[in-house]
Protein backbone atom coordinates (compact mmCIF):
# COMPACT_ATOMS: atom_id res chain seq x y z
CA UNK A 1 0.00 0.00 0.00
CA UNK A 2 2.53 2.54 0.79
CA UNK A 3 6.49 1.60 0.29
CA UNK A 4 7.80 4.23 -1.24
CA UNK A 5 9.24 3.50 -4.96
CA UNK A 6 11.99 4.81 -5.22
CA UNK A 7 12.58 4.90 -8.81
CA UNK A 8 9.11 6.16 -9.56
CA UNK A 9 9.81 8.90 -6.86
CA UNK A 10 13.01 9.76 -9.01
CA UNK A 11 10.70 9.93 -11.86
CA UNK A 12 8.67 12.94 -10.14
CA UNK A 13 11.39 14.62 -8.80
CA UNK A 14 12.43 15.10 -12.54
CA UNK A 15 9.54 15.68 -13.50
CA UNK A 16 10.05 19.32 -11.23
CA UNK A 17 7.35 19.03 -9.40
CA UNK A 18 7.78 20.53 -5.54
CA UNK A 19 7.60 17.93 -2.97
CA UNK A 20 6.90 19.06 0.46
CA UNK A 21 8.60 17.25 3.86
CA UNK A 22 4.91 15.50 4.07
CA UNK A 23 5.72 14.01 0.19
CA UNK A 24 1.98 16.49 -0.57
CA UNK A 25 2.23 18.41 -4.17
CA UNK A 26 -0.22 20.62 -5.49
CA UNK A 27 -2.06 19.21 -7.87
CA UNK A 28 -0.58 19.92 -11.53
CA UNK A 29 -3.81 20.00 -13.70
CA UNK A 30 -1.73 21.63 -16.67
CA UNK A 31 0.45 18.47 -16.75
CA UNK A 32 -2.68 16.51 -17.72
CA UNK A 33 -3.11 15.75 -21.44
CA UNK A 34 -5.86 14.38 -23.59
CA UNK A 35 -4.50 11.15 -23.09
CA UNK A 36 -4.67 11.32 -19.61
CA UNK A 37 -8.21 12.34 -19.56
CA UNK A 38 -8.97 9.98 -22.46
CA UNK A 39 -7.78 7.30 -20.00
CA UNK A 40 -9.60 8.19 -17.18
CA UNK A 41 -12.87 8.92 -19.42
CA UNK A 42 -12.67 4.78 -20.45
CA UNK A 43 -11.38 3.28 -16.82
CA UNK A 44 -14.52 5.37 -15.61
CA UNK A 45 -16.84 4.47 -18.09
CA UNK A 46 -16.08 1.02 -17.63
CA UNK A 47 -15.82 0.73 -14.15
CA UNK A 48 -19.25 2.45 -13.32
CA UNK A 49 -21.00 -0.25 -16.14
CA UNK A 50 -19.17 -3.01 -14.77
CA UNK A 51 -19.53 -2.33 -10.87
CA UNK A 52 -23.42 -1.94 -11.00
CA UNK A 53 -25.01 -4.37 -9.07
CA UNK A 54 -21.61 -5.88 -7.97
CA UNK A 55 -20.56 -3.27 -6.18
CA UNK A 56 -22.12 -1.98 -2.60
CA UNK A 57 -24.82 0.43 -2.07
CA UNK A 58 -22.41 2.68 -0.10
CA UNK A 59 -19.94 3.23 -2.88
CA UNK A 60 -21.78 4.20 -5.51
CA UNK A 61 -23.92 7.11 -3.38
CA UNK A 62 -20.36 7.99 -2.50
CA UNK A 63 -19.70 8.58 -6.53
CA UNK A 64 -22.62 9.88 -7.00
CA UNK A 65 -22.12 12.45 -3.90
CA UNK A 66 -19.02 13.42 -4.94
CA UNK A 67 -20.25 14.36 -8.87
CA UNK A 68 -16.51 12.40 -10.15
CA UNK A 69 -16.28 13.81 -13.69
CA UNK A 70 -16.58 11.27 -15.87
CA UNK A 71 -14.88 12.85 -19.01
CA UNK A 72 -11.53 14.15 -17.31
CA UNK A 73 -9.32 13.95 -14.31
CA UNK A 74 -10.88 15.37 -11.37
CA UNK A 75 -9.90 18.11 -10.12
CA UNK A 76 -9.02 17.41 -6.18
CA UNK A 77 -9.89 21.10 -5.25
CA UNK A 78 -13.19 20.31 -6.39
CA UNK A 79 -13.68 16.60 -4.72
CA UNK A 80 -12.36 18.26 -1.25
CA UNK A 81 -15.17 20.93 -1.40
CA UNK A 82 -17.90 18.08 -1.35
CA UNK A 83 -15.54 15.55 1.09
CA UNK A 84 -13.88 18.28 3.52
CA UNK A 85 -17.72 19.10 4.04
CA UNK A 86 -18.89 15.82 4.98
CA UNK A 87 -16.57 14.11 6.90
CA UNK A 88 -13.64 15.85 7.79
CA UNK A 89 -11.32 14.04 5.16
CA UNK A 90 -9.60 15.38 2.54
CA UNK A 91 -7.68 14.37 -0.01
CA UNK A 92 -3.98 15.24 -1.13
CA UNK A 93 -1.92 14.82 -3.94
CA UNK A 94 1.52 12.64 -3.80
CA UNK A 95 4.06 11.67 -6.33
CA UNK A 96 3.76 8.07 -6.03
CA UNK A 97 3.93 5.71 -2.95
CA UNK A 98 4.87 7.03 0.05
CA UNK A 99 6.83 6.12 3.20
CA UNK A 100 4.48 3.80 5.65
CA UNK A 101 5.44 6.27 8.50
CA UNK A 102 4.08 9.76 6.37
CA UNK A 103 1.26 7.78 4.97
CA UNK A 104 0.04 6.77 8.20
CA UNK A 105 0.48 10.22 10.10
CA UNK A 106 -1.85 11.49 6.93
CA UNK A 107 -4.68 8.86 7.07
CA UNK A 108 -4.54 9.89 11.06
CA UNK A 109 -4.99 13.13 10.69
CA UNK A 110 -7.90 12.72 7.75
CA UNK A 111 -5.61 13.37 4.53
CA UNK A 112 -6.17 10.95 1.99
CA UNK A 113 -2.96 10.09 -0.14
CA UNK A 114 -3.95 10.25 -4.37
CA UNK A 115 -1.28 9.81 -6.77
CA UNK A 116 -1.66 12.71 -9.36
CA UNK A 117 -0.37 10.83 -12.51
CA UNK A 118 -2.77 8.35 -14.32
CA UNK A 119 -1.61 5.03 -16.26
CA UNK A 120 -0.77 4.13 -19.76
CA UNK A 121 -3.04 3.39 -22.37
CA UNK A 122 -1.62 0.18 -22.40
CA UNK A 123 -1.94 -0.38 -18.68
CA UNK A 124 -5.86 -0.25 -18.24
CA UNK A 125 -5.97 -3.55 -16.85
CA UNK A 126 -2.81 -3.99 -14.72
CA UNK A 127 -0.50 -1.64 -12.87
CA UNK A 128 1.84 -2.90 -10.55
CA UNK A 129 1.51 0.45 -8.42
CA UNK A 130 -1.32 2.60 -7.31
CA UNK A 131 -2.09 5.43 -9.82
CA UNK A 132 -4.61 8.23 -9.90
CA UNK A 133 -7.88 5.87 -11.11
CA UNK A 134 -7.02 3.53 -8.81
CA UNK A 135 -6.16 5.84 -5.72
CA UNK A 136 -9.54 8.28 -6.67
CA UNK A 137 -12.04 6.18 -8.38
CA UNK A 138 -11.05 3.27 -6.20
CA UNK A 139 -10.83 4.57 -2.25
CA UNK A 140 -11.96 8.12 -2.48
CA UNK A 141 -15.92 7.00 -2.65
CA UNK A 142 -15.96 5.64 0.51
CA UNK A 143 -14.11 7.96 2.42
CA UNK A 144 -17.92 10.62 2.09
CA UNK A 145 -19.29 7.34 4.31
CA UNK A 146 -19.17 8.54 7.77
CA UNK A 147 -18.73 5.10 8.78
CA UNK A 148 -15.84 4.11 6.49
CA UNK A 149 -14.34 7.67 6.98
CA UNK A 150 -13.69 6.79 10.75
CA UNK A 151 -12.46 3.45 9.82
CA UNK A 152 -9.83 4.23 8.13
CA UNK A 153 -9.18 7.09 10.22
CA UNK A 154 -9.19 5.02 13.23
CA UNK A 155 -7.06 2.83 11.17
CA UNK A 156 -4.57 5.32 10.26
CA UNK A 157 -3.85 6.50 14.34
CA UNK A 158 -3.28 2.61 15.07
CA UNK A 159 -0.85 2.10 12.58
CA UNK A 160 0.74 5.41 13.39
CA UNK A 161 1.07 4.17 17.46
CA UNK A 162 2.28 0.82 16.03
CA UNK A 163 4.73 1.81 13.30
CA UNK A 164 7.78 1.50 16.46
CA UNK A 165 6.83 -1.59 17.44
CA UNK A 166 7.13 -3.99 14.71
CA UNK A 167 3.16 -4.76 14.29
CA UNK A 168 2.68 -3.56 11.31
CA UNK A 169 2.81 -6.85 8.96
CA UNK A 170 -0.63 -7.14 11.12
CA UNK A 171 -1.89 -4.07 10.66
CA UNK A 172 -1.05 -3.84 6.63
CA UNK A 173 -2.85 -7.37 6.44
CA UNK A 174 -5.90 -5.36 7.92
CA UNK A 175 -5.84 -2.89 5.55
CA UNK A 176 -5.52 -5.08 2.65
CA UNK A 177 -8.32 -7.57 3.42
CA UNK A 178 -10.22 -4.71 3.95
CA UNK A 179 -9.86 -1.26 2.12
CA UNK A 180 -8.12 -2.83 -0.64
CA UNK A 181 -9.62 -6.33 -1.20
CA UNK A 182 -13.19 -6.24 1.42
CA UNK A 183 -16.10 -7.65 0.13
CA UNK A 184 -19.41 -7.44 2.34
CA UNK A 185 -22.66 -10.08 2.43
CA UNK A 186 -25.15 -9.55 0.04
CA UNK A 187 -27.80 -12.50 0.23
CA UNK A 188 -28.73 -11.60 -3.12
CA UNK A 189 -25.90 -11.55 -5.14
CA UNK A 190 -23.21 -14.40 -6.94
CA UNK A 191 -22.43 -16.00 -3.68
CA UNK A 192 -24.05 -13.93 -1.64
CA UNK A 193 -21.19 -11.10 -1.98
CA UNK A 194 -20.47 -7.28 -3.17
CA UNK A 195 -17.31 -5.70 -3.66
CA UNK A 196 -16.42 -2.78 -1.38
CA UNK A 197 -12.24 -3.01 -1.53
CA UNK A 198 -10.86 -0.46 -3.54
CA UNK A 199 -8.44 -2.33 -4.90
CA UNK A 200 -11.13 -4.69 -6.42
CA UNK A 201 -13.37 -1.34 -7.43
CA UNK A 202 -10.65 -0.31 -9.62
CA UNK A 203 -9.73 -3.75 -11.64
CA UNK A 204 -12.18 -4.80 -14.44
CA UNK A 205 -10.69 -8.77 -14.16
CA UNK A 206 -10.80 -8.40 -10.16
CA UNK A 207 -14.09 -7.14 -9.56
CA UNK A 208 -15.66 -9.91 -11.64
CA UNK A 209 -13.11 -13.07 -10.08
CA UNK A 210 -14.07 -11.73 -6.18
CA UNK A 211 -17.67 -12.34 -6.66
CA UNK A 212 -18.02 -14.69 -9.40
CA UNK A 213 -15.17 -17.29 -9.56
CA UNK A 214 -15.03 -21.08 -8.04
CA UNK A 215 -10.96 -20.31 -7.13
CA UNK A 216 -11.30 -18.35 -4.01
CA UNK A 217 -12.23 -18.80 -0.61
CA UNK A 218 -14.65 -16.50 0.57
CA UNK A 219 -14.79 -15.85 4.67
CA UNK A 220 -16.71 -14.44 6.82
CA UNK A 221 -14.40 -11.44 8.49
CA UNK A 222 -12.77 -12.12 11.90
CA UNK A 223 -10.12 -9.46 13.22
CA UNK A 224 -7.25 -11.75 14.26
CA UNK A 225 -7.40 -14.03 11.28
CA UNK A 226 -7.38 -11.21 9.26
CA UNK A 227 -4.33 -10.10 10.92
CA UNK A 228 -2.87 -12.96 10.80
CA UNK A 229 -3.46 -14.14 7.39
CA UNK A 230 -0.90 -13.56 4.68
CA UNK A 231 -1.45 -12.38 1.02
CA UNK A 232 -1.39 -11.71 -2.78
CA UNK A 233 0.42 -8.61 -4.06
CA UNK A 234 0.62 -10.38 -7.65
CA UNK A 235 -2.27 -12.33 -8.50
CA UNK A 236 -5.80 -12.35 -7.55
CA UNK A 237 -6.38 -13.05 -3.99
CA UNK A 238 -6.78 -16.66 -2.95
CA UNK A 239 -8.88 -15.73 0.21
CA UNK A 240 -11.53 -12.87 0.81
CA UNK A 241 -12.56 -12.07 3.84
CA UNK A 242 -16.46 -11.02 4.25
CA UNK A 243 -17.94 -8.00 6.76
CA UNK A 244 -21.91 -8.39 7.11
CA UNK A 245 -22.32 -5.03 7.18
CA UNK A 246 -20.32 -1.51 7.71
CA UNK A 247 -21.22 -1.38 11.30
CA UNK A 248 -18.27 -4.29 11.56
CA UNK A 249 -16.17 -1.99 10.31
CA UNK A 250 -17.19 0.61 13.18
CA UNK A 251 -16.65 -2.00 15.68
CA UNK A 252 -13.52 -2.89 14.59
CA UNK A 253 -12.61 0.90 14.85
CA UNK A 254 -13.02 1.06 18.52
CA UNK A 255 -10.82 -1.65 19.17
CA UNK A 256 -7.74 -1.04 21.48
CA UNK A 257 -5.03 -2.04 18.96
CA UNK A 258 -2.00 -1.95 21.70
CA UNK A 259 -2.61 -5.27 23.53
CA UNK A 260 -4.32 -7.18 20.68
CA UNK A 261 -1.08 -6.41 18.37
CA UNK A 262 0.94 -7.50 21.47
CA UNK A 263 -0.34 -10.83 21.83
CA UNK A 264 -0.51 -11.78 18.25
CA UNK A 265 3.08 -10.46 17.82
CA UNK A 266 4.63 -13.94 18.35
CA UNK A 267 2.13 -16.46 16.72
CA UNK A 268 2.54 -17.96 13.37
CA UNK A 269 0.78 -16.08 10.28
CA UNK A 270 -1.84 -18.68 7.54
CA UNK A 271 -0.99 -18.79 4.56
CA UNK A 272 -3.40 -16.57 1.78
CA UNK A 273 -4.83 -19.75 0.72
CA UNK A 274 -5.43 -21.67 3.96
CA UNK A 275 -8.65 -22.69 5.39
CA UNK A 276 -8.79 -23.22 9.18
CA UNK A 277 -11.42 -25.58 10.28
CA UNK A 278 -11.94 -25.62 13.64
CA UNK A 279 -11.33 -21.74 13.39
CA UNK A 280 -13.42 -21.22 10.13
CA UNK A 281 -16.12 -22.88 11.41
CA UNK A 282 -19.39 -21.33 10.53
CA UNK A 283 -17.49 -18.42 8.68
CA UNK A 284 -16.84 -19.90 5.56
CA UNK A 285 -19.25 -18.76 2.57
CA UNK A 286 -17.42 -19.96 -0.62
CA UNK A 287 -14.76 -23.01 -0.09
CA UNK A 288 -12.30 -22.09 -3.33
CA UNK A 289 -11.29 -24.84 -6.08
CA UNK A 290 -7.78 -23.24 -5.99
CA UNK A 291 -8.35 -23.01 -9.60
CA UNK A 292 -4.82 -21.25 -11.11
CA UNK A 293 -3.37 -20.50 -7.78
CA UNK A 294 0.58 -19.48 -7.56
CA UNK A 295 2.12 -22.41 -5.51
CA UNK A 296 4.28 -19.46 -3.61
CA UNK A 297 4.52 -16.00 -3.58
CA UNK A 298 2.30 -14.73 -0.49
CA UNK A 299 3.54 -11.38 1.17
FE1 LIG B 1 -5.12 1.42 -2.70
Amino acid sequence: MSTANTAKLKEQFDAGLETRADFTIDQPMHRYGAVDHAVWKQLYTRQTALLEGRVCDEFLAGVRQLDLSADRVPSFDAINAQLTHATGWQIVAVPGLVPDRVFFEHLANRRFPVTWWMRRPDQLDYLQEPDCFHDLFGHVPLLINPVFADYIHAYGSAALAASDAGALPLLARLYWYTVEFGLIRDAASPNGVKIYGAGIVSSKGETLYSQLSDAPNRIGFDLERVMQTRYRIDTFQKTYFVIDDFAQLFDVAQTDFAPLLAKLAGEPALAAGDICETRDAGRIITRGTQEGWAIDGDV
